[in-house]
């Protein structure tokens, strides 16, 4: 499989799983070749399954939404998910299936080599970041094995309760700003010196595989933070024409 359009083909011919057997449609994944981001859902439902496209039901109108937001349309980004046929009745993926699928979105990735990964919900999320609940490791940037992961609440989620789509909308606005930081860190010869800096000293030490960008980037950010000028001060023997008293003085 050396393109992503030759994945596609070998996934829709796909029998590996017994998922093969309950599909109208495998869905592969779709977007360009050169996207920057990639998002990871689960696995198709109903409509994917109808259309062979990922996300194109409600949770795929959230996600197209929530790009809009972002000054982004799906047709800049690649979706994929981790199995490509739809489990039956929409049951959670088992991980005989997770593993038996894992080949071709492995290879997704070495393919695109994305910038970003969006890891959407639980699934995704636990297959870089295994035995973390969802909730607790959100919205923050990790690198791991060398790649950079951002895990968000699946859109599905969002659609079920409201505070849960605010927590989405609040992750999905720091996509750009992490975009920009990432491509600054492997643009070596940027102006922004300060940003290289701190991106530059964003290795994770071995012990720690998962630490955050932004615990490397917000602790120098403070040090670096120059200290409040002093207010100017005035020499009272120097004030000429001081106003009559009663009268302000206004310069
Ligand atoms: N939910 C997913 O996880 N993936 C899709 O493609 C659609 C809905
Ligand atoms: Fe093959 Fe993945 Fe579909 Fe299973 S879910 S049949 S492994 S493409």
């Amino acid at each position: 499989m050396d393109t992503l359009a030759e994945v596609a083909r070998v996934v829709n011919a796909c029998t590996d799983c017994q998922l093969h057997v309950g599909r109208t449609n495998a869905v592969p994944g779709e977007g360009p070749d050169g996207a920057e981001l990639l998002f990871i859902g689960e696995g198709p439902g109903f409509h994917e399954d109808r259309q062979g496209r990922p996300f194109v039901g409600p949770a795929g109108n959230l996600l197209e939404d929530l790009l809009q937001s972002i000054g982004m349309t799906r047709d800049q980004v690649y979706i994929a998910n981790m199995v490509k046929c739809r489990p039956p009745d929409n049951r959670d993926p088992v991980p005989n299936e997770i593993a038996a699928c894992s080949k071709y979105l492995d290879r997704q990735i070495e393919l695109l080599d994305p910038l970003l990964i969006v890891t959407l919900g639980r699934f995704s999320t636990a297959r870089f970041i295994p035995g973390q609940s969802i909730s607790k490791v959100r919205g923050r940037l990790r690198r791991i094995d060398g790649r950079h992961i951002f895990p968000i609440m699946h859109p599905a989620a969002g659609l079920r309760r409201q505070e849960m789509r605010a927590a989405i909308e609040e992750d999905f606005a720091k996509i750009p700003g992490l975009m920009d930081v990432l491509r600054i860190q492997s643009e070596p010869a940027s102006e922004n010196a300060q940003i290289r800096e701190a991106a530059a000293s964003f290795q994770p030490a071995p012990s720690d595989q998962t630490r955050s960008l932004w615990d490397v980037l917000a602790p120098s950010e403070q040090e670096d933070a120059a200290p409040l000028p002093e207010p100017p001060t005035i020499d009272e023997t120097e004030r000429p024409n001081d106003p009559p008293p009663g009268q302000q003085r206004l310069f």
